[in-house]
């Protein structure tokens, strides 16, 4: 694979070619997804629920997230590697250009940010410093006990021109790409056509320019709760390089996510 940069994944949005995206944790998985051709590769906080056992995003740390992207940018040297930051490691400005540091250190191309108004001065003064960012609206898990569980938002014509605003927003704050989380389907399409950065869905319909999965959902290995979003590719292909190769199919042709993954 070529090595994916913001210039490609821009372009790739211009052309119509959908953009694949897991989340990795070691560097094993993130060779053999990127040998599989999917182009960006998240260290998501999730990795506190599927690989610490938590039932929220909320313990992990800055220092997880540093070890789980060096792991990953070792095993994927040419993938875009974006690293999350954690519950409350960019609260305030100055602890956004503090924390990270380590994350873009250990090899990650740009750092995910959850939320909207509040971080527009922080998205500002991390791209103008060099730092890449990619905004998460919509369910935004480190949120979970604001809103109560983990539901779908944007419901409302309220919330979803709100939402719309602050896509755009973030755009203009300079952010480079934007992931949306469980919301509608037309409200993602609303926001995929008024922005001109690549927009990313989990549980946001067929109509953004690619997809994320966490990676033990689409292997059926995640325990507890399966969110509708998510599919078991392991279930339907039997083994793991094929299972990531049907994802990343599916994903190019928007047969995945059909209907009934999505809101
Ligand atoms: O932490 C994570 O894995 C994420 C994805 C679900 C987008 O933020």
């Amino acid at each position: 694979m070529a090595k994916i940069t913001t210039a490609v994944l821009q372009k790739m949005k211009q052309q119509g070619n959908k953009i694949s995206m897991l989340t990795a944790y070691d560097a094993s998985f993130a060779k053999l997804f990127a040998e599989q051709g999917v182009e960006v590769l998240l260290i998501g906080d999730s990795l506190g629920m599927v690989l610490q056992g938590h039932d929220d995003t909320l313990p992990v740390t800055v220092s997880d997230i540093a070890y789980h992207t060096r792991a990953v940018r070792a095993g994927a040297p040419d993938a875009f590697v974006i690293a999350d930051m954690p519950f409350m490691s960019y609260g305030t400005l100055e602890q956004a250009l503090q924390n990270v540091v380590p994350l873009m250190q250990a090899g990650a191309n740009m750092v995910k940010l959850e939320g909207g108004d509040f971080l527009l001065p922080t998205v500002k003064a991390l791209t103008e410093r060099g730092v890449p960012v990619c905004g998460h609206l919509g369910l935004t898990p480190q949120s979970v006990h604001v809103f109560g569980g983990y539901k779908v938002q944007g419901k409302t014509d309220a919330a979803a021109d709100a939402m719309v605003a602050q896509a755009k927003a973030l755009q203009e704050a300079g952010a480079q790409l934007l992931v949306l989380e469980c919301i509608p389907t037309a409200l993602a399409k609303r926001i995929t056509e008024a922005l001109y950065i690549p927009v990313i869905g989990i549980g946001a319909g067929n109509v953004t320019d690619g997809q994320v999965l966490v990676m033990h959902d689409l292997l059926g290995i995640s325990s507890g709760y399966i969110p509708k979003f998510s599919k078991n590719y392991l279930a339907q292909t039997g083994e793991i390089r094929s299972a990531i190769a049907a994802y990343v199919s599916e994903v190019k042709s928007r047969t995945f996510p059909a209907n009934e993954h999505s809101f």
